[in-house]
């Protein structure tokens, strides 16, 4: 775990005005150490302004095709790395990267006779891209539904690939483009759609009904897989949930960061105790930083991945004082009552803070 290797920059494609994606050339002794499942990210490792990060991306290529491992980055506003990535990586740079990593994928098999329900919206396209080609080239058998949301015409993700899937797998692949703001008025778009496959609308609780009822299952045997910003996956989960979908056929993908804004004041330069790997480390937390932030800011080596409250490696137990997390997408409640806490995500609510990582 928490091992980079350093893989060189094989391609880089402007998807859309505001996201890019990125191939790297893996070397032939790392091909084992870098094999995935559809559906898994990858962790980078940047220093910008002088400070190291992390972020995950999930690799929108697939397992079973020849092609490079591949990522799709869509600016966030004001994002560090997102906007990094978007204005620097060129083909040729060395890029640390940790192996592909994560519980959500699709356990595809040849012999498969199953209906996928695919939910996706903006960059939330890239693991449910990787699970979809992946299941129309193994599983000759299955059905995959898929709904699709964006903005616009302009922000919609490798755009010409779902065409291109949609073209040659049409018996068995649906595919509908739901736009929240379309560009054009709506006579124009169903002009020059082809096969009016368009709706407007952002993908709710209303367009998921629609859509199960207008194109039920076909193999009974039926998984769904969501992922996108949260008020999306909440709303897509409700709406499974209202027709009773068993939990365990629904699989999501959160990518963290938060539709509000959290305003929650932190306590000023409280004084933090960590106990890490051996050390018994006393600092004070800064302004605006994290429990993680502080210990890296201060040289430690705390355990951590994607910075995003989704994966859990930056997990450890509040023993003193009260923290506020921004976000958790990963810890269960019974953990949170037993103290434990996400350190990339935590900032003091009291002047003492004593934490240990395990
Ligand atoms: C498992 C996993 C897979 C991911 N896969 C992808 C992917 O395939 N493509 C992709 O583009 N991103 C993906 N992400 C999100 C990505 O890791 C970063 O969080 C995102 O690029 C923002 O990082 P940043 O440094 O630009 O923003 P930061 O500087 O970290 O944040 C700036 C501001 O944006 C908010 N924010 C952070 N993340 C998001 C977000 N995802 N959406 C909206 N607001 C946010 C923050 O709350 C903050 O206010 C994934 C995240 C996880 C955990
Ligand atoms: S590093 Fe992933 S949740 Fe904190």
């Amino acid at each position: 775990m928490n091992t980079f290797y350093q893989l060189k920059v094989l391609e880089v494609k402007k998807e859309t005005a505001d996201s890019t994606s990125v191939a790297f050339d893996v070397p032939y002794d790392l091909y084992e150490t870098f094999n995935y499942k559809p559906g898994q990210y990858l962790t980078l490792k940047f220093t910008i302004n002088g400070e190291e990060v992390r972020r995950s991306y999930s690799l929108c290529s697939s397992p079973v095709l020849e092609e490079p491992l591949r990522i799709g980055v869509k600016r966030v506003k004001e994002g560090l790395v997102s906007n990094y990535i978007n204005d620097n990586i060129k083909v040729g740079d060395i890029v640390e990267v940790m192996p592909p990593d994560g519980r959500f994928f699709a356990d595809v098999k040849k012999g498969n006779y199953k209906t996928y329900y695919l939910f996706s919206a903006g960059s939330g396209i890239t693991p449910i891209l990787s699970i979809l080609k992946t299941i129309l080239l193994t599983e000759e058998r299955s059905y995959v539904h898929m709904i699709y949301g964006n903005r616009n015409q302009d922000t919609i993700m490798f755009k010409d690939e779902l065409e291109q899937l949609k073209m040659e797998h049409a018996d068995r692949f649906i595919l509908i483009q739901t736009l929240s703001r379309p560009k054009s008025t709506w006579s124009d778009l169903w002009k020059s759609s082809k096969d009016a496959a368009f709706k407007k609308g952002r993908v709710d609780s209303e367009a998921i009904h629609w859509f199960i009822n207008q194109y039920p299952p076909y193999a009974q045997n039926v998984a769904y897989y969501i992922c996108g910003p949260g008020t999306m996956i909440q709303n897509t989960k409700k709406a499974l949930k209202n027709i009773d979908v068993p939990d365990d056929r629904i699989f999501i993908e959160s990518f963290g960061g938060s539709d509000s804004k959290d305003t929650t004041e932190a306590f000023e330069n409280a004084k933090l105790t960590a106990h890490l790997n051996g050390e018994h480390i006393q600092v004070s937390i800064p302004k605006g930083k994290t429990i993680l932030r502080t210990l890296i800011n201060a040289g430690k080596k705390p355990p951590y991945s994607c910075e995003g409250g989704v994966c859990a490696t930056c997990i450890c137990k509040l023993k003193t004082g009260e923290v506020h997390m921004k976000n958790n997408l990963s810890l269960t409640d019974t953990e949170v009552k037993d103290g434990y806490i996400l350190s990339c995500q935590s900032i003091p609510l009291t002047e003492e803070i004593e934490v240990v990582y395990q």
